[in-house]
């Protein structure tokens, strides 16, 4: 009994000396779940992982050290910390990497590792988690990606031709002439264009297999252009307090047409309205509708265009806008102090 006791009393201090120790040190917080998946529409890998839930409960400043591969490509394509302080509230960690190349090309893996701020030691790296490439899948035939976009002049461009398993992609180009990129797997080919011009406004790239039906080849076409520029010069006003009229000037040519030209909305903020308007352009843009009871608007023109979105704004008091009001105000009320005017008479 009395040795026992002397024992513990011995142990004790040791013990939580080295607790203290290892929560500073050596206590390491493993990625326990990790889940990758993509989004097409944006090319972007949306990674969620999560750690011990105590870690979550001790609020720990924590680094989590991100690796995204690619197949076949020994090294990784990117390397990122993360540093974060956890909170209580123990929702899972979320990070997202936009790819320059199109996630359908190929896979992409990623890993993670973690660290308390105050410890000096790596947990062990996660295991790779991966989201497919279509290399992987079985298609009808070789497909381009990306497929069919709209870019922005001086921007560049990845393309990749997938070919059906088994299949060797024979040519990869483009029209006008670019260069070309063999990759390592001749299954997947890839080209990047550098700094694409609006002087060349379509682009089309060609892919064809080592056969010559048709299903053995795929094409895709690239139109080049711009956002739209700010509407300039934005300022509405009204002649009779029964019509406004807005103008704008466009500012310079997008070089997309038809269904890819700009296109304009204008909305009311107080009244939370779209303006029941039609816009035309020629030197500069119009747009006029009748006005209601409203006398202070604040009027905002959008442009959007598959490349961008600008805005205007003028705010506007009617009354103050009103060139034929304010000149029958000074030869009505030739007063001073003048009663204020009722508007809505
Ligand atoms: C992984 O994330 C995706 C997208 O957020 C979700 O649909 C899926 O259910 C998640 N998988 C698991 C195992 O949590
Ligand atoms: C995040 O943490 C890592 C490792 O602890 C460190 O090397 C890096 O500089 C930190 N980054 C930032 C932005 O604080
Ligand atoms: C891209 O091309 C334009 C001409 O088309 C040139 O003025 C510009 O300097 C180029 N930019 C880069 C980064 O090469
Ligand atoms: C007018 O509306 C825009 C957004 O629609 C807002 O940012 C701005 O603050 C508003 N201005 C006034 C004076 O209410």
């Amino acid at each position: 009994m009395m040795n026992h006791f002397m024992v513990l009393a011995v142990l004790l201090p040791l013990r939580t000396c080295y607790t203290t120790y290892s929560q500073q040190e050596s206590v390491v917080f493993p990625v326990m779940y990790l889940n990758v998946s993509k989004d097409l529409a944006l090319q972007r890998l949306l990674v969620e992982w999560d750690v011990d839930k105590s870690a979550h409960d001790a609020e720990l400043a924590m680094s989590f050290e991100i690796q995204v591969r690619r197949t076949d490509e020994t090294t990784t394509v990117w390397t990122e910390f993360h540093n974060i302080t956890l909170d209580k509230s123990g929702k899972p960690l979320h990070w997202a990497w936009d790819s320059d190349l199109p996630l359908e090309c190929m896979s992409h893996s990623v890993r993670i590792r973690s660290k308390a701020e105050a410890s000096k030691i790596w947990s062990q790296w996660s295991l790779w988690e991966t989201v497919l490439g279509l290399d992987t899948s079985s298609n009808s035939g070789p497909q381009i990606f990306p497929n069919e976009k709209i870019i922005e002049e001086g921007s560049d461009l990845t393309l990749c031709c997938i070919g059906r398993k088994g299949q060797i992609i024979k040519e990869f180009f483009i029209v006008p002439g670019g260069r070309v990129f063999d990759h390592t797997s001749s299954q997947v080919r890839l080209l990047t264009l550098k700094n694409v011009t609006h002087e060349v406004p379509h682009i089309t790239a060609y892919c064809r297999e080592s056969c010559n039906e048709k299903q053995c080849s795929d094409q895709s076409v690239f139109i080049v252009g711009k956002p739209p520029d700010t509407p300039n010069d934005f300022s509405c006003q009204t002649q009779d307090m029964r019509r406004v009229t807005c103008t704008w000037s466009q500012g310079g040519d997008t070089y997309l047409y038809g269904s890819h030209s700009p296109k304009y909305t204008i909305s009311e903020e107080f009244s939370q309205k779209i303006v029941p308007c039609t816009v035309s352009c020629s030197e500069q843009c119009l747009c006029s509708w009748d006005i209601g009871q409203q006398r202070i608007y604040n009027i905002t023109v959008t442009v959007e265009n598959p490349l961008g979105k600008k805005t205007a704004t003028d705010v506007f008091d009617v009354t103050h806008r009103s060139k034929v009001f304010s000149m029958s105000l000074l030869r009505v009320f030739h007063c001073r102090p003048c009663p204020s005017p009722d508007l809505n008479a």
